[in-house]
C-alpha cells in the first residue's frame, strides 16, 4: 500500500453528552490545557506523515475552520507587541506543507455516513480517519503513525483497539479476533460488531477512534444500511470490508482519553497539565495541597 497522505475528521456529531457547552462550540474545539481537541488529533495526523486534513463539518463547526485559517490582525497584533513565542505558537497550528479541506456532512446519519461525505476529496487511496473526542497520549511513536507504517506493510486496513472491561462493551466497537496479537500487537479481524451485550462479545477489543481504512470502505459505506441507533455506522461497513479483504487491530501503546464524556476530558485536564512543562510543577503543588486539605 503507498504511503497515507489523506485524513478525514468526522466531526459533524452532536456532542450531546457534553451539553450544554457543545451548543454552540463544536466538542472538538473544546480545550485540553492549552489547545483544542482537534489540534492534537492534527498534529498526531502531521506526525504519521499526512499532508492533507479533510474535515467533514456541520452548520455549528465554523470554529474548527477558523482555528486551521490565519488570523491577520491577531499575527499582526502579537508580532508589534514583540510576542514572538506566541506568535510562533500561533503559526504553527498548520505548517506550509499541510493542506485543509472542508465538507459538510448535511444531516448528522452516523459516523459512516460523515466518513462517506469524504469520498470525492479522498478519491481512490488509502486513508486515515481520527476521532478526535479520542485523545491519545503515547510515550514514543504516536498510534496513527504505528498504524500507518502497519497498513503499509500489509496493504490493509487497521483500526486501533484497546482492551475495556467486561462491563463497557456495550459502549464501544468490538473486534472478533482471528487468534492472539502478533509480535506487533496486531489481530487479524474475522469480524467486528457495534456495541454488543456483554454476553454476545466476541471480545474485550473495543475500537478506539483511529482507522487506516483502503478505499473499497466507500463502496461499503454507499450500501450500508442504518444500523444501531439508526445511524450509518463505519463498523458495520468495516464488517462487509472483511468479506473482500484482510482487516488488522492494533493494540497501540498510550493512554486513550475520552474527551467527549465529561469525565474522561476531566482526566485529560489533569494528566495533560501534569506532563505540561510550563504547568507540572506548580499544578503538582497545588493538587498536592488540595488532596492534603480534603483528608482533613
Ligand atoms: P459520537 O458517537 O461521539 O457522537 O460520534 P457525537 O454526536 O459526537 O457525541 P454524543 O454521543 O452525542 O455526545 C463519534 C464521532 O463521529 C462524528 C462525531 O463528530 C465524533 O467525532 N460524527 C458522528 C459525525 O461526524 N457525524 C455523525 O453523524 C455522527
Amino acid at each position: 500500500m503507498m504511503n497515507i497522505r489523506k485524513a478525514v475528521f468526522p466531526v459533524a456529531g452532536m456532542g450531546t453528552r457534553f451539553l450544554p457547552a457543545t451548543k454552540a462550540c463544536p466538542k472538538e474545539m473544546l480545550p485540553v490545557v492549552d489547545k483544542p481537541l482537534i489540534q492534537y488529533a492534527v498534529e498526531e495526523a502531521i506526525e504519521a506523515g499526512i499532508t492533507d486534513m479533510i474535515f467533514v463539518t456541520s452548520w455549528t463547526k465554523r470554529p474548527i475552520e477558523d482555528h486551521f485559517d490565519s488570523n491577520f490582525e491577531l499575527e499582526y497584533k502579537l508580532e508589534q507587541a514583540g510576542k514572538k513565542e506566541l506568535l510562533e505558537c500561533v503559526r504553527a497550528i498548520i505548517p506550509d506543507h499541510v493542506n485543509c479541506f472542508y465538507v459538510r456532512q448535511k444531516e448528522a446519519l452516523g459516523l459512516g455516513h460523515a466518513v462517506l461525505c469524504a469520498r470525492d476529496i479522498v478519491g481512490d487511496e488509502p486513508f486515515a480517519v481520527l476521532l478526535a473526542d479520542d485523545l491519545i497520549y503515547s510515550h514514543q511513536e504516536s498510534a496513527l503513525t504505528t498504524m500507518a507504517q502497519l497498513a503499509s506493510q500489509r496493504s490493509s486496513s487497521v483500526v486501533a483497539v484497546e482492551t475495556v472491561p467486561e462491563s463497557q462493551v456495550s459502549q464501544y466497537g468490538v473486534i472478533d479476533p482471528v487468534n492472539g496479537p502478533d509480535e506487533e500487537q496486531t489481530y487479524q479481524l474475522k469480524g467486528i460488531v457495534e456495541k454488543p451485550k456483554a454476553e454476545d462479545a466476541p471480545s474485550n477489543l473495543s475500537v478506539v477512534g483511529r482507522y487506516i481504512l483502503t478505499p473499497k470502505i466507500f463502496e461499503l459505506l454507499a450500501q450500508t444500511q442504518k444500523g444501531r441507533g439508526g445511524e450509518i455506522q463505519l463498523t458495520d461497513a468495516i464488517a462487509a470490508l472483511l468479506a473482500h479483504e484482510s482487516v488488522f487491530a492494533h493494540q497501540f501503546d498510550g493512554i486513550r482519553y475520552d474527551c467527549g464524556s465529561k469525565l474522561g476530558h476531566m482526566k485529560a485536564n489533569v494528566e495533560f497539565a501534569m506532563r505540561h512543562p510550563e504547568l507540572k510543577e506548580t499544578f503538582h503543588s497545588y493538587l498536592h495541597e488540595l488532596l492534603r486539605q480534603v483528608k482533613v
